[in-house]
């Protein structure tokens, strides 16, 4: 009965301000989830799964908590995604008329804008939906419209506040083509809350998907990079299997 308690009592505590991502052996290697109000950036090269573990975190949270989630790109057009998605089993246009599953298109002109205005349409569709996590897939070409680090860095503060005050916790993408290479922005991955990267490296004349996790704020996690397979129920991750590049 003690233990039972006390098992409890650690669970409840272990997920305490934590947000669960449910894709398979994640939480679990972060003290139950990403931080609750969380920027996390996902770092990876072309075609490492980024889109994929992004929606999937936002399908879930619908799924398993029926939260709602705002997916904001500059890149990824709407028909294409969702056509693509459903390979995953995964019905966004049917959230999306649920009102579960918030779709928009911005362009880089249009976050600079919605920062020097403050908030602005994104804004009130967060309020008005209750949105609790997002996505923004990709960053890298907003934080391209700012030519030096200290302007870059500057904006993207201002990003991380206002998506602070919906109190969403988000998911930021970003590309990044080899491993080592820092393709985003060396000043920005010091700002973030954690940092996530996906890779798909060639061994032997095959690729191989690994993840690891860089860092993460008030967590303690593994260090090692570990395995990770994108099958047609999205992605499973493989924290037993050690990869080495
Ligand atoms: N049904 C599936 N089964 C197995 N693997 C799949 C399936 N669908 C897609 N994939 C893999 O996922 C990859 C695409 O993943 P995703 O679009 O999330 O990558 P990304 O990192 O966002 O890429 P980009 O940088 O181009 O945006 C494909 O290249 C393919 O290898
Ligand atoms: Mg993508």
């Amino acid at each position: 009965m003690i233990n039972k308690i006390m098992r409890i009592g650690t669970e409840t505590r272990r997920n305490h301000g934590r947000v669960q991502t449910y894709i398979p052996g994640f939480d679990g290697l972060v003290q139950g989830g990403l931080k609750e109000k969380s920027i996390n950036l996902l770092l990876g090269g072309a075609g490492t799964g980024k889109t994929i573990f992004a929606i999937q975190f936002l399908v879930n949270g619908i799924i398993n908590n029926n939260e709602t989630g705002i997916y904001i790109t500059f890149e990824e057009k709407k028909e294409k995604l969702f056509s693509d998605m459903i390979g995953m089993g995964w019905d966004l246009a049917r959230y999306e008329k649920e009102g579960k599953f918030i779709f928009m298109e911005y362009n880089p002109e249009q976050v600079k804008k919605m920062l020097i205005e403050g908030g602005g349409t994104v804004e009130s569709m967060i309020s008005k939906s209750n949105v609790k996590r997002m996505v923004i897939d990709s960053i890298t070409s907003f934080a391209l419209l700012y030519k030096d680090e200290l302007t870059r860095k500057e904006a993207a503060l201002s990003l991380f506040d206002l998506i602070n005050s919906w109190g969403c916790t988000a998911i930021l993408t970003a590309q990044q083509i080899s491993k080592g290479e820092e393709i985003f922005s060396t000043t920005l991955e010091f700002e973030v809350d954690s940092i996530i990267v996906l890779y798909n490296a060639r061994q032997k004349g095959t690729r191989k998907r690994a993840f690891e996790i860089l860092k993460m704020r008030g967590t303690k996690h593994p260090l090692t990079t570990m395995g990770m397979d994108i099958t047609h129920v999205g992605i499973e991750l493989k924290p037993s299997k050690i990869v080495e590049f």
